[in-house]
């Protein structure tokens, strides 16, 4: 059982990162491995829009994507923290969410032969069977929304989305502040989310 969290705040003290530190504790206590990925420092660029991907099976922007796809593919849960800009994920992990999922799209399915059938024939994506969750941080407003928007991510990635007694969001960094401390209900709401996610992770992997 391995969860992967990947923290993107491009901030060395961060209030997501406390936070998404926090859920992999609570995950490690209960058996589950962890690692976090920080995209602070990495070089992420957009998508291309080439679609080599789907003749290659490979991203043709060489860059830190690839090491962050490799560590996505070997995790059974990914947790993905970040703060709120201007009501949406920050630049760098939209450019990650999408090139990985299109890479895993077409990893796990054949182009050519979708259009010579007169239409696509999915059979998973390469995240298929994972587990999902967002979280979202901000200091006041718009947590709803990028929550939703990294949902639909996942969702159409055929992830597992677990959920919480409340939406994985932490009320934090007014005047860039670091306070995660300051919004207690959100530890309280990633301890239960760490707890389905490993009670999933047993029963997947029993
Ligand atoms: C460019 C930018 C846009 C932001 N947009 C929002 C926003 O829409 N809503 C909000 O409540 N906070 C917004 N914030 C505040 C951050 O979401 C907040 O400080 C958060 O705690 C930062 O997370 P971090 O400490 O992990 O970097 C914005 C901050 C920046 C730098």
């Amino acid at each position: 059982m391995r969860a992967l969290g990947i923290s993107a705040s491009p901030r060395e003290h961060s209030n997501s990162r406390a936070y998404l530190a926090f859920a992999l504790k609570e995950l490690a206590e209960r058996g589950v491995e962890t690692e976090m990925v920080d995209l602070r420092g990495l070089m992420i660029d957009e998508c291309q829009a080439c679609y080599s991907c789907a003749k290659t099976k490979e991203c043709a922007v060489k860059d830190d994507f690839q090491g962050v796809f490799a560590r996505m593919m070997e995790a059974d849960a990914i947790l993905v923290a970040y703060p709120v800009y201007h009501a949406s994920e920050p630049a760098k992990l939209k450019a990650l969410m999408d090139r990985a999922g299109f890479l895993g799209r077409w990893t796990a399915n054949d182009l050519a032969a979708g259009q010579g059938s007169g239409g696509y024939q999915w059979k998973g994506t390469a995240f298929s069977g994972k587990i999902g969750t967002p979280i979202a941080v901000a200091r006041r407003a718009g947590h709803a929304f990028a929550f939703a928007q990294t949902l639909l991510w996942f969702t159409v990635n055929d992830f597992i989305v677990t959920g919480s007694h409340y939406w994985n969001v932490g009320v934090a960094g007014k005047g860039g502040a670091v306070n995660p401390e300051d919004d207690q209900e959100a530890y309280g709401i990633l301890s239960h989310q760490a707890e389905n996610i490993a009670a999933l992770l047993k029963k997947l992997k029993a």
